[in-house]
């Protein structure tokens, strides 16, 4: 099933409207998308720059400055959220394998260092790193949360995240609808990726210490507010 990304215009015209009135990219972010289209591998992976506005739309209206970001890739969310808080602010991301990150992101993003100096890239487990982060007591201390990492692990991700925001923080879940292979249950069956966003679809839905919206935003897009 083809990926219905919003710059594949003829795939998706709706939601490539949709994002030609929401997406605003700086030069920076511009240069890590063609970079990460033209040469990075599994460019597929990158992250919708609708959602990306969108999340920073939030970061920049509720004064976020604390961010976690689990699934770092080449850097195009850690980078949008970076740009997005203010100069004391701090984006920590993860990822198994910063590869790409320090190949394709690295150069670029560190131009500028204002910028640069803000992102705290952490590799290893992200599940791993983010209990270390509640061990060390940094519970309630972060503002906002992008999940867009292994799918197995959503429902931990989104677990932890809920542990480590403040009251009205926000979780953006990346990739909530899978291409719409979530609302099949025989696609379901067949993908433990699938089975495993739609148990985190219904985990936030239930969930009694959030708020919560799945929006037709990307490739899907669950947002919860803690309460
Ligand atoms: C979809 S990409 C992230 C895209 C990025 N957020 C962006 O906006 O371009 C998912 C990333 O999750 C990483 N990943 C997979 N399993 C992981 C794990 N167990 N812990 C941390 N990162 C993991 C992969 O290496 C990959 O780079």
């Amino acid at each position: 099933m083809s990926v219905a990304k919003s710059y594949h215009r003829e795939v998706a015209p709706v939601l490539a409207y949709c994002a030609e009135h929401t997406v605003v990219q700086e030069p920076l972010q511009e240069q890590l998308q063609k970079e990460t289209l033209s040469n990075a591998p599994m460019s597929m992976m990158l992250g919708a720059p609708e959602v990306l506005s969108f999340g920073q739309n939030f970061i920049r209206s509720f004064g976020g400055k604390r961010v976690l970001d689990i699934g770092t890739y080449t850097g195009a969310s850690a980078l949008a959220w970076a740009l997005a808080v203010p100069d004391d602010g701090e984006v920590y991301t993860f990822d198994i394998d910063h590869t790409n990150y320090k190949k394709y992101g690295v150069p670029v993003i560190s131009k500028c260092e204002k910028t640069f100096k803000k992102i705290h890239a952490l590799e290893g487990s992200a599940l791993e790193a983010l209990d270390k982060l509640i061990a060390d007591g940094q519970s309630g201390t972060f503002d906002f949360a992008f999940i867009d990492a292994d799918k197995a692990n959503y429902s931990n991700y989104y677990d932890r995240s809920v542990t480590l925001l403040r009251k009205g923080g926000v979780i953006f879940v990346d990739n909530s609808l899978w291409s719409g292979s979530v609302c099949d249950p025989a696609k379901r069956a067949e993908s433990e990726s699938t089975q495993a966003i739609h148990d985190a679809n219904d985990k936030i839905y239930q969930d009694d210490r959030t708020y919560s919206a799945l929006l037709n935003l990307g490739d899907g897009t669950h947002v919860a507010f803690k309460k």
